[in-house]
Protein backbone atom coordinates (compact mmCIF):
# COMPACT_ATOMS: atom_id res chain seq x y z
CA UNK A 1 0.00 0.00 0.00
CA UNK A 2 1.04 3.61 -1.13
CA UNK A 3 1.87 5.19 2.39
CA UNK A 4 0.40 8.74 2.30
CA UNK A 5 1.44 11.47 4.85
CA UNK A 6 -1.07 13.34 6.64
CA UNK A 7 -0.95 17.01 6.03
CA UNK A 8 0.84 19.56 8.66
CA UNK A 9 -2.88 20.82 9.98
CA UNK A 10 -4.00 17.19 10.56
CA UNK A 11 -1.67 16.22 13.12
CA UNK A 12 -2.94 15.66 16.49
CA UNK A 13 -2.74 13.57 19.00
CA UNK A 14 -6.34 13.91 19.53
CA UNK A 15 -7.49 10.13 18.88
CA UNK A 16 -4.92 8.67 20.96
CA UNK A 17 -6.14 10.46 24.43
CA UNK A 18 -7.88 7.55 26.60
CA UNK A 19 -11.01 7.76 27.81
CA UNK A 20 -10.48 8.46 31.52
CA UNK A 21 -8.18 11.02 32.34
CA UNK A 22 -5.80 9.82 34.72
CA UNK A 23 -1.89 10.07 34.86
CA UNK A 24 -1.29 6.45 34.14
CA UNK A 25 -3.81 5.86 31.79
CA UNK A 26 -2.44 9.03 30.27
CA UNK A 27 1.40 8.26 30.31
CA UNK A 28 0.36 4.65 28.69
CA UNK A 29 -1.58 6.23 25.80
CA UNK A 30 0.98 8.74 25.35
CA UNK A 31 3.48 5.97 24.81
CA UNK A 32 1.67 5.19 21.77
CA UNK A 33 0.90 8.48 20.31
CA UNK A 34 1.72 8.54 16.38
CA UNK A 35 -0.39 12.27 16.30
CA UNK A 36 2.68 14.04 14.03
CA UNK A 37 5.53 12.64 12.78
CA UNK A 38 7.94 13.50 15.83
CA UNK A 39 7.72 9.86 17.31
CA UNK A 40 9.11 8.65 14.12
CA UNK A 41 13.11 9.44 14.86
CA UNK A 42 12.87 9.93 18.73
CA UNK A 43 13.49 6.82 21.07
CA UNK A 44 10.33 7.15 22.86
CA UNK A 45 7.57 9.58 24.55
CA UNK A 46 8.76 11.91 27.52
CA UNK A 47 5.50 12.21 29.52
CA UNK A 48 5.28 14.63 32.01
CA UNK A 49 6.54 13.82 35.36
CA UNK A 50 5.33 14.46 39.12
CA UNK A 51 2.33 13.86 41.38
CA UNK A 52 -1.06 14.68 40.59
CA UNK A 53 -1.17 16.70 43.75
CA UNK A 54 1.58 19.06 42.60
CA UNK A 55 0.69 22.53 42.95
CA UNK A 56 2.89 24.10 40.60
CA UNK A 57 3.30 22.43 36.48
CA UNK A 58 6.62 24.00 34.82
CA UNK A 59 6.25 23.37 31.33
CA UNK A 60 9.29 23.19 28.96
CA UNK A 61 9.55 22.62 25.41
CA UNK A 62 10.72 19.46 24.83
CA UNK A 63 12.86 16.42 25.55
CA UNK A 64 16.44 16.77 24.58
CA UNK A 65 18.84 14.48 24.07
CA UNK A 66 19.18 12.68 27.78
CA UNK A 67 15.55 13.03 28.12
CA UNK A 68 14.74 11.11 25.02
CA UNK A 69 17.69 8.04 26.04
CA UNK A 70 16.38 8.44 29.92
CA UNK A 71 12.21 8.71 29.27
CA UNK A 72 12.12 11.75 31.51
CA UNK A 73 11.33 14.89 31.67
CA UNK A 74 14.18 17.47 32.31
CA UNK A 75 17.08 14.74 33.63
CA UNK A 76 19.72 16.43 31.20
CA UNK A 77 22.08 19.67 31.33
CA UNK A 78 19.39 22.18 31.68
CA UNK A 79 17.31 20.13 33.86
CA UNK A 80 20.28 19.71 36.29
CA UNK A 81 20.37 23.55 36.03
CA UNK A 82 16.28 23.78 36.49
CA UNK A 83 16.53 21.81 39.78
CA UNK A 84 19.38 23.97 41.00
CA UNK A 85 17.34 27.56 39.89
CA UNK A 86 14.08 25.94 41.71
CA UNK A 87 16.29 25.31 44.97
CA UNK A 88 17.39 28.65 45.17
CA UNK A 89 14.13 30.49 44.45
CA UNK A 90 12.95 28.58 47.32
CA UNK A 91 10.71 25.65 45.30
CA UNK A 92 11.30 22.12 45.72
CA UNK A 93 11.76 20.19 42.53
CA UNK A 94 10.03 17.09 44.36
CA UNK A 95 6.75 19.05 44.93
CA UNK A 96 6.32 20.48 41.03
CA UNK A 97 4.74 18.20 37.91
CA UNK A 98 7.50 18.77 35.27
CA UNK A 99 6.52 18.45 31.62
CA UNK A 100 7.28 19.84 28.20
CA UNK A 101 4.80 20.90 25.18
CA UNK A 102 6.08 18.57 22.52
CA UNK A 103 6.51 15.01 24.07
CA UNK A 104 9.20 13.82 21.70
CA UNK A 105 12.78 14.88 21.16
CA UNK A 106 13.37 16.37 17.55
CA UNK A 107 16.58 16.88 16.23
CA UNK A 108 19.06 16.53 13.51
CA UNK A 109 21.77 14.54 13.22
CA UNK A 110 23.73 14.80 9.97
CA UNK A 111 25.51 11.00 10.82
CA UNK A 112 23.83 8.33 11.99
CA UNK A 113 27.19 8.05 14.76
CA UNK A 114 27.02 12.25 15.11
CA UNK A 115 25.58 13.78 18.19
CA UNK A 116 21.94 14.94 17.79
CA UNK A 117 21.17 18.46 17.72
CA UNK A 118 17.80 19.76 19.14
CA UNK A 119 15.17 21.42 16.74
CA UNK A 120 12.76 23.64 17.98
CA UNK A 121 9.51 22.00 17.24
CA UNK A 122 6.76 23.73 14.51
CA UNK A 123 3.44 25.47 15.79
CA UNK A 124 1.74 23.15 14.14
CA UNK A 125 3.62 20.12 16.44
CA UNK A 126 3.09 21.79 19.87
CA UNK A 127 -0.44 22.10 18.88
CA UNK A 128 -0.46 18.45 17.98
CA UNK A 129 0.82 17.81 21.09
CA UNK A 130 -1.16 20.01 23.06
CA UNK A 131 -4.20 18.03 23.95
CA UNK A 132 -1.69 15.55 26.67
CA UNK A 133 -0.77 19.76 28.18
CA UNK A 134 -4.59 20.26 28.16
CA UNK A 135 -5.19 16.64 29.59
CA UNK A 136 -2.03 17.41 32.16
CA UNK A 137 -3.07 20.51 32.99
CA UNK A 138 -6.89 18.80 33.55
CA UNK A 139 -5.71 16.66 35.65
CA UNK A 140 -2.90 18.05 37.90
CA UNK A 141 -4.93 21.18 38.08
CA UNK A 142 -2.13 23.65 39.45
CA UNK A 143 -2.18 26.54 41.37
CA UNK A 144 0.57 28.38 38.87
CA UNK A 145 2.11 27.30 35.47
CA UNK A 146 5.63 27.94 34.94
CA UNK A 147 6.20 28.51 31.45
CA UNK A 148 9.93 28.01 30.59
CA UNK A 149 10.79 29.46 27.15
CA UNK A 150 9.09 30.87 24.17
CA UNK A 151 8.26 27.42 23.01
CA UNK A 152 6.17 26.75 26.05
CA UNK A 153 4.61 29.87 25.96
CA UNK A 154 3.59 29.81 22.74
CA UNK A 155 2.18 26.60 23.33
CA UNK A 156 -0.21 27.97 25.94
CA UNK A 157 -0.56 31.18 25.43
CA UNK A 158 -0.49 31.35 21.25
CA UNK A 159 2.05 32.52 18.28
CA UNK A 160 2.46 36.05 20.11
CA UNK A 161 3.82 34.99 23.42
CA UNK A 162 7.15 36.79 23.76
CA UNK A 163 9.31 35.73 26.89
CA UNK A 164 11.16 39.10 27.32
CA UNK A 165 7.83 41.06 27.85
CA UNK A 166 6.23 38.46 29.59
CA UNK A 167 8.65 37.34 32.32
CA UNK A 168 8.86 37.49 36.00
CA UNK A 169 5.13 39.10 36.33
CA UNK A 170 2.57 36.82 37.39
CA UNK A 171 -0.29 36.28 34.93
CA UNK A 172 -3.62 35.21 34.84
CA UNK A 173 -5.06 33.72 31.37
CA UNK A 174 -7.88 32.02 30.00
CA UNK A 175 -6.52 28.80 28.73
CA UNK A 176 -9.05 25.55 27.59
CA UNK A 177 -11.33 27.86 29.19
CA UNK A 178 -9.92 27.35 32.75
CA UNK A 179 -8.46 30.69 34.32
CA UNK A 180 -4.99 30.06 35.11
CA UNK A 181 -2.23 31.94 36.93
CA UNK A 182 1.26 31.69 35.30
CA UNK A 183 4.53 32.83 35.61
CA UNK A 184 7.13 32.89 32.50
CA UNK A 185 10.71 33.09 32.87
CA UNK A 186 13.72 31.81 30.22
CA UNK A 187 14.46 28.46 29.53
CA UNK A 188 16.88 27.23 31.20
CA UNK A 189 18.97 25.96 28.17
CA UNK A 190 19.21 29.51 27.30
CA UNK A 191 21.70 30.20 30.30
CA UNK A 192 23.68 27.38 29.17
CA UNK A 193 23.88 29.08 25.39
CA UNK A 194 25.56 32.13 26.97
CA UNK A 195 28.16 33.79 25.34
CA UNK A 196 30.69 33.86 28.54
CA UNK A 197 31.15 33.36 32.42
CA UNK A 198 29.48 37.17 32.88
CA UNK A 199 26.45 36.62 30.78
CA UNK A 200 25.76 33.27 32.62
CA UNK A 201 25.64 34.12 35.76
CA UNK A 202 23.40 37.20 34.76
CA UNK A 203 20.91 35.01 33.13
CA UNK A 204 20.99 32.18 35.95
CA UNK A 205 20.13 35.44 38.33
CA UNK A 206 17.41 36.74 36.00
CA UNK A 207 16.12 33.23 35.89
CA UNK A 208 16.44 32.67 39.96
CA UNK A 209 14.85 36.28 40.04
CA UNK A 210 12.01 34.90 38.15
CA UNK A 211 11.48 31.92 40.16
CA UNK A 212 11.01 33.16 43.18
CA UNK A 213 7.90 35.41 42.06
CA UNK A 214 6.48 31.97 41.66
CA UNK A 215 7.78 31.05 45.18
CA UNK A 216 6.14 33.80 46.69
CA UNK A 217 2.59 33.45 44.85
CA UNK A 218 2.52 29.90 46.16
CA UNK A 219 3.15 31.04 50.01
N1 LIG B 1 14.50 21.06 27.62
C1 LIG B 1 13.16 21.03 27.73
O1 LIG B 1 12.45 21.95 27.34
N2 LIG B 1 12.62 19.97 28.30
C2 LIG B 1 13.31 18.95 28.77
O2 LIG B 1 12.70 18.02 29.27
C3 LIG B 1 14.72 19.00 28.65
C4 LIG B 1 15.28 20.07 28.06
FE1 LIG C 1 2.21 12.56 19.65
FE2 LIG C 1 3.27 14.79 20.65
FE3 LIG C 1 4.83 12.76 19.99
FE4 LIG C 1 3.70 14.22 18.09
S1 LIG C 1 5.23 14.91 19.58
S2 LIG C 1 3.77 11.96 18.16
S3 LIG C 1 1.70 14.67 19.04
S4 LIG C 1 3.31 12.74 21.61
Amino acid sequence: MPTTRAPEDAYTAEPFLPERLTLPALRRAAATCRGCPLHRDATQTVFGAGDKDARVMLVGEQPGDQEDRQGKPFVGPAGKLLDRALEEAGLDPADAYVTNAVKHFKFTQAEPRKRRIHKAPSLREMTACGPWLAAELAVVEPELIVVLGASAGKALLGSSFRVGEARGALLEREIHGRPEKLLATVHPSSVLRARDDKERKAAYEGLVADLKVAAEALG
